[in-house]
C-alpha cells in the first residue's frame, strides 16, 4: 500500500471519487485508512474538538431522559469500551455492544434494524426502557439549557433542532476509534513486541479456527472488505444458557423479527472483536462471561456442537475445530492485543 500511494503521488493521479478505503491509505491498520464519510453516506463530516466535546456532553447527560436518571453512558460506560458489564440492561432484551469502531458498519443493532447512527439514536430515545422520551421532548430539554444553546452555536453554528441533536451525538460515536492497540502499532511497524503466542493466535484466527471468515480485518467485524458495502449477519446457534451439551437455542429470533423472513431466524450481526477484553459478557444475550467460554463454543462447532439440534440454518460450520488448549489460549491472547491504548492505564 505504501508503494501504491507513492506511485499515485509520483504519477500525480487524481481520483474522481473516494470509496471506503481512502485513496491515500498507506496501511490497512490506521485511522487514516477507512473513510468515516463513506459509512455516514455524506461528503463531509464534522469532527472538530468542540463538536466531539458537545456530543460527549449530550451522551453523558442524564437530565435529558424523562426520568432524569438515564444517559447513553448508563449502558455504554467509557472504561468498559462503552459497554456495561452486564448480560442485559434492565428492561432490554439484548447485551449492550461496544460503540468503539461501530461507525464502520452498514447497519446498527444486533438485528441491523437501523441503517444509520442517526436513525439508531432516535430509536434509543423513543424506547420506554431507555430514555422513554421522543426526539421532540429530548430536543426541548436541550434547548432549555442555555449553555447547550451556546455550544451548538460555537461548535456547529446552528440552532438546536432534532437534526442537529442527532448529528452531534452521532459525531461523538464516530470519534470513538483509536486504531492504536498493540496490534495496530505492531502492524504499522511502530512497535515490535508481539509475543509468539499472540502471533500464533492471529494465524489461527485467520486459519485453522476460521474466525476471519466472518470477523474481517482490520475492523474484525462483519463489514465485508474491500468495498465495505455490507455488514454480514450469521446464525451461530447461540444458546440461552452457557451449557456444553443439551443446549437450547436462545429464543431471540434476531433478524427474523425485522422482516419475518423464515430463513433469517436467529441471525445476528457479526460484532467487532476490537476491545473485546473489556466488553464481557459476550454475544447478543450476554450468555458467556469469558473469552474462554466463547472460544470453547466455537471449538465445539457452535450451537450444533452443543446439542442444539436445529442446525438447518446454522451458517457457522458445524464441525468441531479441534483446537488444542494452547491454541485456544493463543487466540485469546491475540484478541487481547486489540485493546485501544486509551483503555489501558
Ligand atoms: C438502557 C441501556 C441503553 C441506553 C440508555 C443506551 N443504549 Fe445503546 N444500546 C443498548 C443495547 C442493549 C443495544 C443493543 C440493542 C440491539 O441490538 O437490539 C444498544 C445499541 C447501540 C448502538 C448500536 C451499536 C451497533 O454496533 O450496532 C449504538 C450506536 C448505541 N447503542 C448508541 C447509544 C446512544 C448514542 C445512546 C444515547 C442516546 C444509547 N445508546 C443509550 C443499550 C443502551
Ligand atoms: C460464521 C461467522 C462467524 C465465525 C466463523 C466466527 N464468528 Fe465470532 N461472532 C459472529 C457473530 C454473528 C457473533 C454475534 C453472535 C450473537 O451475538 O449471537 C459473534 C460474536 C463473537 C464474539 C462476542 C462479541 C461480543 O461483543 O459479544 C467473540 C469474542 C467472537 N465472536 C470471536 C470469534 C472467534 C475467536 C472466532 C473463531 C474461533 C469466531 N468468532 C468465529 C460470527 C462469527
Amino acid at each position: 500500500m505504501k508503494l501504491w500511494t507513492a506511485t499515485v503521488k509520483d504519477w500525480k493521479v487524481d481520483f474522481p471519487m473516494e470509496l471506503a478505503i481512502k485513496n491515500e491509505a498507506a496501511s490497512l491498520f490506521s485511522n487514516e485508512t477507512l473513510s468515516l464519510e463513506y459509512f455516514a453516506k455524506t461528503t463531509q463530516l464534522s469532527s472538530s474538538d468542540s463538536q466531539v466535546a458537545l456530543g460527549k456532553q449530550l451522551f453523558n447527560d442524564s437530565n435529558l431522559s424523562t426520568s432524569k436518571s438515564i444517559s447513553c453512558a448508563t449502558c455504554h460506560i467509557e472504561q468498559l469500551a462503552f459497554t456495561d458489564g452486564i448480560s442485559k440492561p434492565i428492561g432490554l432484551t439484548r447485551n449492550s455492544p461496544t460503540l468503539t469502531y461501530s461507525a464502520y458498519q452498514q447497519g446498527f443493532f444486533y438485528d441491523k434494524r437501523a441503517g444509520s447512527l442517526e436513525g439508531q439514536i432516535v430509536s434509543v430515545i423513543n424506547n420506554s426502557n431507555e430514555f422513554h422520551s421522543d426526539l421532540k421532548s429530548f430536543t426541548k430539554a436541550i434547548e432549555t439549557d442555555s449553555s447547550y444553546v451556546n455550544q451548538f452555536k460555537t461548535a456547529y453554528n446552528v440552532t438546536i433542532n432534532q437534526q442537529t441533536v442527532r448529528k452531534a451525538i452521532a459525531d461523538y460515536v464516530r470519534s470513538l476509534n483509536e486504531w492504536d492497540s498493540k496490534w495496530d502499532k505492531n502492524i504499522r511497524g511502530e512497535q515490535n513486541d508481539l509475543t509468539a503466542s499472540e502471533i500464533n493466535g492471529f494465524n489461527l484466527f485467520n486459519g485453522k479456527a476460521k474466525c476471519a471468515t466472518c470477523h474481517f480485518a482490520p475492523l474484525f467485524n462483519g463489514t465485508v472488505p474491500p468495498d465495505y458495502m455490507d455488514t454480514e449477519m450469521e446464525h451461530l446457534g447461540v444458546p440461552e444458557s452457557p451449557v456444553v451439551s443439551k443446549g437450547r437455542i436462545d429464543p431471540d429470533l434476531g433478524r427474523y423479527d425485522v422482516f419475518k423472513i423464515k430463513n433469517r431466524k436467529h441471525f445476528f450481526k457479526t460484532p467487532t472483536i476490537r476491545n473485546i477484553e473489556l466488553t464481557a459478557p459476550y454475544m447478543h444475550n450476554g450468555v458467556y462471561q469469558t473469552l474462554e467460554e466463547v472460544v470453547d463454543f466455537y471449538n465445539r462447532g457452535g450451537g450444533y456442537g452443543i446439542g442444539i439440534i436445529d442446525q438447518e440454518y446454522q451458517t457457522l460450520p458445524t464441525e468441531p475445530l479441534n483446537l488444542t488448549q494452547d491454541e485456544m489460549n493463543d487466540i485469546i491472547n491475540f484478541m487481547k492485543t486489540l485493546t485501544d491504548s486509551r483503555f489501558i492505564d
